[in-house]
């Protein structure tokens, strides 16, 4: 079968084969993240690309195609004619009807000839930036066009969306896992590549000052907001089928949660920590019926509106979009996660198109300081806050009081912040760069595994059965540029909380100390 664990792991010596190389997502993150590797040395000499996709191309034009894709979208610049040269040699290009036996064992022979130039095991590493209704398809394909007896590893990188719901899921992973071992198949979340989400485990477990406060004695609520300003584009057909549930929280918002309200797991090792991602989710509390829906969720839908200026169109006026749609494009909860670490914190979650940022933030409220002595008898205290910036500042920033400096004892919030990105500026690797890298030296640490997308549905569907008896009759309308309907601020203010504005904007009293020039 696959994934041959006594071969030695290596992130060179192979070759990568990019299904769907004519295709969106190769043009804007693979060739980009291949190149970065490249450039840093990550790639070795000994490796191949081979793009595939239907489309008839030559090697010069795949390899201009490449070129352009890096030019316009790789944190690093193609390089002067020689080196570039050296590293377009090797991409190949393959016109390839994925249905076509055939054509996988003719792919079969170009591998080999391959292989033997560049002095490569027989390791592969098959990347299928296609439709997952496929992935069955090409797994089998690979299998009896004989991609899979080389000597070396075989794995398969895939990309959501998997599957529309857990039966879905199932029959899919089944194809798959007719072919490939589940230690063979490497599911990318990209949230789980971004360098601020990795960071999460580090802040939480290497710092004496949040270590032990992090629990329900001391953390009075969690926050995580992913605010997108763009609305569907000319993704309309496959947004409508799947709305923000499906595409934003059934992984990046659970994958976020997890990182943040998991056990510290025994071993820094994948496994170790996957098992203990599974286990929040399974103590997430389950929301299924039109009660505790219509308590727990806002779901909503961008109309008309305006952002710096601009004019925007509705959800319902997108091409592509039906007309009468009930699609949501914001969705906000409550969660809470039932275990003895986490019993009573609400998890707030929020993601939303057309919002009037950019930006994903992890906020961690902590629980007052008791409310009769000292300073809090005077005055109302502002909660102490820790922030993550994932997305696309990267940082964190803690909020805490200090007095104002004067005669009197008022107090006052200072945020100090240490902005990541302005540190490494421009240059901390992609979410893609991390997961090919991963991907190449066996380490799953950062890719989905089945029984935590399991999970992951069975949380969401009876969230989509109730929403589909109720006929989006709770669906609330919000001018695209805002922040979503306003009924998204109700599930907080029941318990006395409030969504603390994305990038600590709008907040006049605080007083920052930053890395950069705030
Ligand atoms: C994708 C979603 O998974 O994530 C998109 O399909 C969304 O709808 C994107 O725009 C957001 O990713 P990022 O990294 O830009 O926050």
């Amino acid at each position: 079968m696959t994934d041959n664990k006594n071969e030695p792991i290596s992130a060179h010596e192979a070759v990568y084969f990019i299904f769907g190389a004519t295709g969106d997502l190769a043009r804007r993150k693979l060739f980009p993240a291949l190149y970065s590797l490249y450039r840093e040395g990550k790639l070795g000499e000994r490796f191949a690309i081979v793009g595939l996709a239907r489309r008839p191309r030559t090697n010069d034009q795949f390899r201009d195609d490449v070129h352009e894709s890096i030019q316009e979208f790789c944190r690093y610049k193609p390089s002067e004619k020689e080196a570039w040269n050296a590293f377009v040699e090797h991409f190949t290009y393959q016109s390839l009807d994925i249905g076509n036996v055939e054509a996988f064992k003719q792919l079969k022979a170009h591998t080999e000839e391959i292989e033997k130039s560049y002095d490569i095991p027989g390791n592969r590493l098959f990347y299928l930036a296609l439709a997952p209704e496929l992935f069955g398809n090409v797994s089998r394909n690979l299998r009896d066009g004989g991609m899979l007896e080389s000597k070396g590893w075989h794995r398969l990188v895939i990309e959501k969306p998997f599957g529309y719901d857990y039966p879905s899921a199932e029959r899919l992973n089944e194809e798959i896992r007719q072919v490939f071992r589940e230690e063979a198949v490497f599911r990318i979340d990209h949230y789980l590549g971004k360098e601020m989400v990795q960071n999460i485990e580090v802040i939480r477990l290497s710092n004496a000052f949040f270590e032990p406060l992090w629990n329900n004695n001391h953390i009075a609520n969690v926050q995580i907001t992913l605010a997108e300003t763009v609305g569907v584009e000319e993704r309309g057909a496959y947004y409508n089928k799947s709305g923000a549930l499906r595409d934003m929280v059934q992984n990046h918002m659970l994958q976020m949660l997890t990182m943040i309200a998991m056990e510290p797991p025994s071993r820094l090792d994948a496994e170790d920590i996957r098992d203990e991602k599974v286990k929040v989710l399974r103590s997430v509390r389950n929301l299924s019926s039109l009660d505790e829906i219509g308590e727990n969720i806002v779901r909503g839908q961008y109309s008309e509106g305006s952002s710096r200026g601009k004019e925007l169109k509705g959800y319902r006026q997108e091409d592509s979009v039906d007309p009468n749609s009930v699609t949501e494009t914001f969705f906000a909860a409550r969660l809470f996660v039932d275990n003895f670490r986490w019993a009573g914190v609400p998890f707030y979650v929020r993601t939303g198109k057309r919002l009037p940022v950019k930006s994903t933030e992890i906020v961690i409220e902590f629980k007052n300081v008791p409310n009769n002595v000292l300073f809090a008898k005077r005055q109302n205290l502002s909660p102490n806050l820790l922030v993550i910036r994932v997305n696309p500042m990267e940082g964190i920033y803690i909020r805490f009081n200090a007095k104002k400096p004067g005669n009197d004892m008022t107090v006052q919030p200072v945020a100090m912040e240490f902005c990541q990105s302005c540190q490494v500026g421009l240059n901390t690797p992609e979410a893609y760069e991390r997961l090919i890298f991963d991907a190449a030296r066996g380490d799953h640490t950062y890719f989905t595994r089945w029984d935590e997308l399991a999970v992951a549905w069975k949380l969401i569907d009876p969230i989509a059965a109730a929403w589909r008896e109720n006929e989006g009759k709770d669906l609330q309308f919000y001018p695209a540029g805002s922040w979503g309907p306003e009924k998204s601020e109700d599930l907080l203010t029941r318990e006395g909380f409030h969504w603390w504005p994305v990038n600590g904007q709008d907040e006049d009293n605080v007083i920052w100390v930053s890395n950069t020039s705030k």
